[in-house]
């Protein structure tokens, strides 16, 4: 079966309009291969790449995808630096190709906390790409979703909104503008959210797969979508 009867099949059925991705396994991916973790994690940016791109060419709306928790500073700090580094360099090569993939990009997490330059490379990028009409990339950074929640209380405080409820509590939040996630994909097998989108999730689809996050690629994307696309989404109903 190939790449090209999936897409058809998939381009047949209703899209998810917002795909989020927990990237795991990179650490594992270069054990494997008896290199060091940050060559997962270089590894895993042609994922990146390649995700971007095809869920541009399906014409999903959102792709948001977990870069770093805020859980994930306890980890060594060679470690954590080269991630930073990582992104920084992400951010400058990939902006124009992101741009002519009419490509837009913003970020949800306490980006207030990234190292300037980071900050400073992503506020260059979303300027760069603000007009851009296709897929919008969503970069989960320094994302926790227990803080988006606290984060979201501390405005509404601040602001004095008394008439909160499901719906409007949702204009509060990082991701406030955009649909909820549909499909919810973890790469290297673990069956949990770390902390991710705590709220937006509650009637995502979730998708668990054994395939690393440096080894995804496009069949393993249709394959998501396409079990997406059997579920049978209830959202409480019979
Ligand atoms: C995901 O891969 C990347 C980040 C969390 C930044 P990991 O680094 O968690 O890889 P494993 O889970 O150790 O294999
Ligand atoms: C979740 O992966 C965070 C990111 C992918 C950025 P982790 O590897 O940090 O999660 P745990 O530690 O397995 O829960
Ligand atoms: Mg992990």
């Amino acid at each position: 079966m190939s790449s090209d009867d999936a897409l058809k099949r998939i381009k047949n059925k209703p899209l998810p309009r917002h795909i989020a991705v927990i990237m795991d396994g990179n650490g594992r991916w270069a054990k494997k291969r008896g290199l060091p973790r940050l060559f997962g994690h270089r590894a895993g940016t042609q994922s990146v790449r390649e995700a971007v791109k095809v869920c541009g060419e399906l014409g999903i709306e959102v792709l948001t995808l977990y870069a770093f928790s805020t859980e994930n500073w306890v980890r060594p700090k060679t470690e954590v630096n080269a991630l930073m580094g990582l992104l920084s360099k992400m951010l400058s090569s990939e902006i124009s190709e992101l741009d002519k993939n009419n490509v837009r990009l913003m970020t949800v997490g306490r980006t207030h906390e990234l190292p300037p330059k980071v900050q400073d490379d992503l506020r260059k990028g979303i300027e760069k790409l603000k007009h851009n009409t296709g897929l919008t990339l969503n970069l989960a950074l320094n994302y926790g979703g227990r803080q988006e929640i606290v984060d979201a209380i501390k405005k509404i405080q601040k602001l004095g909104i008394k008439n909160i409820d499901e719906k409007n509590f949702s204009d509060y939040l990082y991701t406030a503008g955009l649909p909820d996630p549909d499909l919810m994909i973890r790469t290297s097998g673990e069956m949990r959210l770390s902390n991710f989108l705590l709220y937006q999730l509650a009637y995502a689809e979730l998708y668990v797969t054994e395939t690393l996050w440096p080894d995804f690629r496009r069949e393993h994307l249709y394959k998501a979508v396409e079990e997406y696309q059997k579920r049978e989404r209830r959202f409480g109903g019979t």
